[in-house]
């Protein structure tokens, strides 16, 4: 072997030790964080969702049992308060076999996330589902005070109103979310929560389709009317337009051609996406992240929420 030989193959030796230090070194660094299936700002993201996982939880368990977490699933509010207001729904047996099964998926959810979030998954947050409170809510979306106040426990129809004001909040929130997640494991997590919160939300608007001429007893407003007015709310306190009822102007409908709206969607059809600010401001219903209300007198839980509320 000539010397020259020796030279090149010993630095080539050098560089592959070199290299393989180097790997050995990433590879050290990276376990566990680089394998983890959950980045911390994944699970700050899921936070903001976690609280409407509790909401939805409470509204439909009790609206169909007449009780809720701490009597289905004790270990899931974790000490935290229980909620104001909410009581059994008088529902006819089909929309309760419904309800019921919308309300023990939010158990499921919850249970995921308790495992998958470990310590960011927080105690169960003030809530506030009173009949006074919705009332307040339908009063604000037609801007005058119903006679009689709007009650969503009095029959399935005003519940199924209520209703549609709840898991479509979600939807929008876990399709702002998905691009936001870096880990594998928080992408399909949220995927499957995804995918059932939009299957509530069709279910419910779905049920309201076949009456949305119909008026609301004793209202003079038709179910389109109340859903429109209550997206219309919505789409002001999230500042955007991600929102809409089951009867829109044509142009707004499924490739600009119908006015019916079996699903709110974007002129592709694509589903709308909130921030989490635009979900916060909506679920308080004061337009504003920064100052608690409507579902949540108290605030939502987790580090973005807090963000808003204590900058
Ligand atoms: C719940 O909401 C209603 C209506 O806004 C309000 O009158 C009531 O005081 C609230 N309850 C609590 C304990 O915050």
């Amino acid at each position: 072997m000539a010397i020259d030989e020796v030279i090149l193959l010993s630095s080539t030796l050098g560089v592959l030790f070199t290299t393989l230090v180097l790997f050995g070194v990433l590879v050290a660094v990276c376990i566990p964080s680089c394998t983890a299936q959950f980045s911390t700002s994944d699970y700050e993201n899921i936070q903001v969702a976690l609280n409407l996982e509790y909401l939805e939880a409470e509204y439909f368990l009790w609206a169909a049992y007449g009780y809720g977490l701490d009597k289905l699933a004790p270990h899931l509010p974790e000490g935290g308060p229980e909620p104001i207001g909410v009581q059994k729904a008088n529902l006819n047996i089909l929309a309760n076999d419904i309800i019921a099964q919308f309300g023990l998926q939010e158990i499921g959810h919850l249970t995921i996330l308790q495992k998958e979030l470990g310590s960011y998954y927080f105690p169960r947050v003030q809530l506030n589902l009173s009949a006074a409170n919705w009332a307040n809510i339908i009063d604000e979306a037609f801007g005058e005070k119903l006679h009689p106040p709007f009650n969503p426990y009095t029959n399935t129809l005003n519940f199924l109103i209520s209703a549609y004001a709840i898991p479509y909040v979600g939807l929008t929130g876990y399709v702002g979310t998905i691009p936001l997640l870096q880990r594998v494991g928080a992408k399909s997590l949220v995927a499957g929560l995804l995918g059932v919160e939009a299957g509530q939300d069709a279910i419910i608007r779905a049920a309201l389709y076949q009456y949305k001429d119909d008026l609301v007893p004793p209202y003079k407003f038709t179910v389109a009317q109340f859903t429109d007015f209550i997206s219309s709310l919505r789409n002001g306190l999230s500042h955007a337009f991600v929102d809409e009822g089951l009867e829109v102007p044509k142009a707004q409908g499924a490739d600009g051609l119908v006015t019916g709206n079996i699903l709110s969607a974007d002129t592709n059809s694509l589903s709308f996406a909130r921030t989490a600010e635009e979900v916060l401001e909506t679920v308080y219903f004061t337009g504003n992240a920064a100052i608690p209300g409507g579902f949540f007198p108290e605030g939502a839980s987790g580090t973005i929420a807090k963000g808003y509320l204590n900058p």
